[in-house]
């Protein structure tokens, strides 16, 4: 031990901005939770009569934007209160209290519930509640592409019309963000208010963002190519977190505009560039994905995208003291690259597992990995290539491996954040976090938000 009261100093000194930064954290955190409550309690408070329960069950945050859109739309319209809350706080008894309730309400998987309602289907909808007398509207969202087309949204007006509520009107459909279903939604709130008004729902427009810098970042790799990509502002940088998700939108093709692309942004706000980690697709024909081939291969640089960037809370990071476990796959790297950039040494640090192709092409942002395990961010990093002779694992793999240390991390409240592809990894990995540590044990985690995905 050194007695050089100096070092001495220093050590203090490094302890106290420590605890102050975390202090500072918490607070943060603590402050936002606590004027989202005030905002939904002061919608509640300020119409005439009971407020309406607005209720969000969200996985990547459109439910949630919904929900607030639907909230300020009966109270600035038509002067009736709501109360704006997540699935993750709704049961049986807020729902009977509320004459009533409307539910905006995303599916996720293969027809799966979003993370945030995984509690309420485990608790309240195992079994019909009795819910007579509160009348309910489901807002659906989904995407015809996948088999079970808004599975979750017809599962919670299923189990409501079991439970004895009354449909104030049939379910609401929404494919893909569609304009016309949101205007059907927003003729329903009318009903609601008995004003006529139909506020301006279009989505944020697009800002401006131009191309500063592209790298394909696996050259030689046998998977397909990598791309990272940096966008600079046009105007002034927006704000956003570790977690949120960017929005791109594609340019019109014969007079016909092909919608957006989401992306997980790799960077923050203080890098004043939003950067992204882009696989190239290709259909089975072999020609490039849309968006993925656009932005790969067809942009040039200097060339303006436009770009909105959508608040993603269910990926938001935990306070720094928290320690992380970040598990992922391929591109699944930016989501997590974002949250490493948010973490300081100080804090409760990192255990990154990556999985990819072959360690020679494929080990994106080495550099950065290692200075970040130089500086303690990351405390430890496992990596795995499923094509190396030698190798062959995938990270499912890693968390069956680490089971005992995973544990421990877990004893010391550590939260698990994994971000990549759902199919194959997303099952892989937690079907291995449910072997090493319990299914209960990861269900808990899960209903408590210690266990975040942002998969796709
Ligand atoms: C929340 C979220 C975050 C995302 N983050 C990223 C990211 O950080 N980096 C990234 O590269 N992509 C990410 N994606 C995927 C991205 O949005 C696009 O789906 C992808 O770039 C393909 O779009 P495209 O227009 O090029 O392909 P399309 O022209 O739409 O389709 C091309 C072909 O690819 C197939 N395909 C499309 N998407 C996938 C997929 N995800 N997995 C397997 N096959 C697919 C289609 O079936 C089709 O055959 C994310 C998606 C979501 C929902
Ligand atoms: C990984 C993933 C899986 C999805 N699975 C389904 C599905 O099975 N059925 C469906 O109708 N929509 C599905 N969707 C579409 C979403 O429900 C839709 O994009 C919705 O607007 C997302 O809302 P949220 O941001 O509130 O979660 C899926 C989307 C993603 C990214």
């Amino acid at each position: 031990m050194t007695a050089d009261p100096q070092r001495w100093l220093w050590a203090v000194g490094a302890v106290v901005l420590w605890l102050v930064l975390i202090a500072v954290k918490v607070w943060r955190e603590r402050r936002a939770a606590a004027l989202v409550r005030a905002r939904s309690e002061a919608m509640a408070g300020a119409g005439d009569g009971k407020p309406v329960l607005v209720a969000f069950a969200s996985q990547t945050g459109f439910a949630e934007e919904l929900a607030w859109m639907t909230a300020r739309a009966l109270l600035g319209d038509g002067g009736v209160g709501a109360r704006v809350l997540s699935f993750a706080d709704l049961d049986l008894e807020t729902l009977k209290a509320a004459d009533r309730a409307l539910l905006i309400v995303s599916t996720t998987g293969e027809g799966d519930p979003p993370d945030n309602a995984a509690r309420f289907v485990r608790k309240t909808m195992a079994a019909p509640g009795d819910l007579a007398g509160v009348r309910f509207g489901v807002l659906a969202l989904g995407d015809r592409s996948y088999d079970q087309f808004c599975g979750f949204g017809h599962a919670v007006d299923g189990w409501l019309r079991r439970s004895g509520a009354e449909p104030l009107f049939d379910t609401v459909e929404v494919d893909n963000g569609e304009a016309g279903a949101l205007r059907h939604w927003q003729h329903q709130l009318n009903q609601i208010t008995g004003h006529v008004a139909v506020p301006d729902w279009t989505p944020p427009a697009y800002a401006p963002w131009r191309l500063v810098e592209r790298t394909l970042v696996n050259p030689g790799s046998p998977g397909g190519e990598a791309w990272r990509l940096a966008f600079e502002p046009v105007d002034p940088v927006p704000d956003w977190s570790a977690g949120d998700i960017a929005e791109v939108g594609l340019p019109e093709r014969d007079g016909v505009t092909p919608g957006s692309r989401e992306y997980s942004i790799a960077s923050l706000p203080s890098d004043g560039r939003v950067e992204f980690l882009i696989r190239l697709m290709r259909r089975p024909d072999g020609t490039p994905g849309l968006a993925s081939g656009w932005l790969t291969q067809g942009l040039a640089l200097g060339d303006r995208i436009g770009m909105r960037l959508r608040t993603n809370r269910s990926f938001h990071g935990p306070a720094d003291a928290t320690p992380m476990i970040l598990i992922g796959n391929g591109t699944g790297l930016a989501g997590l690259r974002a949250h490493l950039k948010a973490r300081t040494a100080a804090g409760g640090g990192a255990w990154l597992l990556f999985g990819e192709r072959t360690q020679a092409h494929d080990a994106f942002f080495d550099a950065e990995l290692q200075a970040w395990l130089a500086s303690g961010v990351l405390r430890r990093l496992d990596r795995c290539f499923s094509r190396d002779a030698g190798d062959g694992r995938y990270v499912q793999d890693l968390v069956a491996a680490a089971a005992d240390d995973l544990r421990d991390w877990i004893a010391r409240g550590a939260a698990i954040y994994v971000c990549g592809s759902l199919e194959g990894m997303s099952q892989g990995v937690h079907a291995a976090l449910e072997q090493a540590l319990g299914a209960d044990v990861v269900l808990t985690m899960l209903e408590d938000g210690r266990y975040r995905r942002d998969v796709y």
